[in-house]
């Protein structure tokens, strides 16, 4: 069975098989989260970010695709874009947990065992973190019950106090 658990601390200083980056569809890297694994890992991201686009075009909201880390300590950067908040009735909550899905499911395909998240679209993608971390925790557990031997551990990233509240009070479920 998969470990889910969170920690409160910058995600590009995580050793783990993956983190996941909150990108945009340009995959041209940003600020938040986006930044700091940007600059963290160094150019190659970017450049492996370029031949993606240029192959296949933006990534669509809800979707990921992988890099190396560069100089990361993580093996892997999965970058998925979060939807942008707008109320609530804009498919907000499915294509968000399609972030955490298909995340998973990425890293299930390249065997990798470690994965942290962070709080996907609740900075500049404005999505309220009391709704974004019930619905990120269900998609995970959901993923790791369909999949039981896909990962050995989830780490939800948070970098407040405040998030890792919210999240320490869910898993106590
Ligand atoms: N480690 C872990 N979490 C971080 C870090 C870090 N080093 N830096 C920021 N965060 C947190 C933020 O505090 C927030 O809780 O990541 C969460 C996601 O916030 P954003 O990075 O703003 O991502 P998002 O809301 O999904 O907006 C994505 O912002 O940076 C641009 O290019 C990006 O256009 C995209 C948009």
């Amino acid at each position: 069975m998969s470990k889910i658990r969170v920690e409160c601390g910058d995600i590009t200083r995580l050793r783990v098989d993956a983190v996941v980056n909150a990108a945009n569809s340009g995959l041209r890297g940003g600020g938040g989260v986006d930044g700091a694994i940007h600059r963290a890992g160094g150019p190659s991201i970017l450049q492996e970010c370029d031949a993606i686009r240029y192959r296949q075009g933006c990534c669509p909201t809800g979707e990921a695709v992988i890099t190396g880390a560069g100089d990361m300590p993580s093996k892997h950067v999965i970058h998925t874009v979060g939807p942008v908040w707008r109320g609530g009735q804009s498919d907000e909550a499915s294509l968000l947990a399609n972030c955490y899905r298909n995340s998973l499911d990425l890293a299930m395909k390249h065997g990798l065992r470690t994965v942290a998240f962070p709080c996907i679209s609740t900075g500049v993608f404005g999505y309220p973190p009391e709704q974004a971390a019930p619905l990120a925790l269900h998609a995970v557990r959901d993923f790791c019950a369909r999949h039981p031997d896909a990962v050995d551990e989830v780490i939800f990233c948070v970098f407040s106090r405040a998030d890792e509240a919210l999240y320490v009070e869910l898993l106590k479920d």
